[in-house]
């Protein structure tokens, strides 16, 4: 093997409708990065979304081709990295499966995402043994592509803990095959949502990665700000706004001044709004025209998926060789 072996990273995302800005420059943005210099394995989690919307899977061809189109069109190139589907490629079911073998129940029933979805889920009928095995699905993910890294949000580490501690005992007992893999977290701040909370689809506060001009207009406009700047002439609070959060990430040359101009009332929001508007228009625009085309062009997606289904598989087949080898099957 070469020294300079590029290093794997690997991440997904469940399918469950449209990405907002808060998942593109929460994870997205971070991938279109990493696809330069590592090779990439990203895919679409649909066994994943099936834990909890087992009984109604309508709409998930849908979520998975939306998905995809909003990778693509904010810049994740299928000749930089591996892009696939997760029920596409077996190994995923087969490692999960060889897995749970050597996996204690006591570890899957201590992981804090699963105590925390039941209550949040309450009488959704989610106490099944897939919706247990989540976290060792999402093993099974990142092991069959010996992934070196894994970007992930905060909310993830407990599954990436137990997917070190899985390979570390799959290694003690058969030999080394995995390595075990770290957590990449993203340095973004968080973005929130129209009404300063933490932007997501159920509280629909969100702005829509693939939103038009108008539509960012409008929900720009519609946007909350520092709650005691109610008059034009009354000095605002930068730190307080999401308006001033949103400039952060997409304005942050104009920062400074924005922060003092607000301060002294120098400007107003509506003013304020404006600008942010023009800049998150300007940088969405290139995604926006990507996305016109691919929909032009659905074979092309449909193609996308399958080489990068294909080149998935290879390499889970590889790795399940070796697994297969090292339990003596
Ligand atoms: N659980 C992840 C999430 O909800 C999605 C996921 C599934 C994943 N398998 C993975 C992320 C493997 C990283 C690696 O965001
Ligand atoms: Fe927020 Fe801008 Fe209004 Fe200041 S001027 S409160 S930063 S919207």
């Amino acid at each position: 093997m070469s020294t300079n072996r590029k290093e794997v990273i690997l991440s997904g995302m469940r399918p469950s409708g449209r990405l907002h800005l808060g998942n593109y420059v929460g994870a997205l943005q971070n991938w279109v990065k990493l696809q330069e210099e590592y090779r990439c394995y990203f895919f679409i989690a649909d066994w994943h979304a099936l834990t909890t919307e087992y009984q109604d899977t309508d709409r998930l061809r849908e979520y998975v081709r939306e998905i995809l189109l909003d990778w693509l069109s904010a810049g994740l190139d299928p000749r930089k990295a591996v892009i696939f589907r997760q029920s596409a490629v077996k190994e995923h079911a087969e490692l999960y499966l060889l897995l749970a073998m050597i996996t204690p129940i006591a570890w899957l029933e201590r992981c804090p995402t699963f105590k925390e979805q039941l209550r949040q889920l309450e009488g959704r009928e989610i106490n099944t043994y897939g919706f247990l095995g989540y976290p060792l699905l999402q093993a099974a993910d990142i092991l069959a592509y010996r992934a070196d890294a894994v970007p992930v949000g905060e909310d993830q580490l407990p599954h990436l803990e137990l997917t070190r501690e899985v390979a570390r005992r799959f290694n003690h007992i058969y030999g080394s095959i995995f390595p075990e893999p770290r957590p990449l977290l993203s340095q973004f701040t968080l973005l929130p949502g129209i009404d300063g909370r933490k932007m997501s689809k159920s509280y629909d506060n969100y702005i829509s990665l693939g939103a038009s001009r108008e539509e960012i207009q409008e929900k720009v406009r519609l946007m909350v700000t520092d709650p005691q700047r109610a008059r034009r002439r009354d000095p605002g609070r930068p730190e307080v706004c999401p308006v001033y959060k949103f400039h952060h990430v997409f304005n942050a040359p104009a920062l400074e001044e924005i922060a003092a101009e607000c301060r002294r009332a120098g400007i107003g929001c509506v003013q304020c709004k404006e600008m942010l508007a023009k800049k998150l228009v300007e940088h969405l625009a290139p995604a926006y025209e990507k996305r016109m085309e691919l929909e032009r062009n659905p074979r092309l997606l449909e193609e996308i998926l399958e080489d990068g289904n294909s080149r998935a598989r290879e390499v889970a087949r590889e790795t399940l060789a070796a697994v297969r080898r090292a339990m003596k099957l």
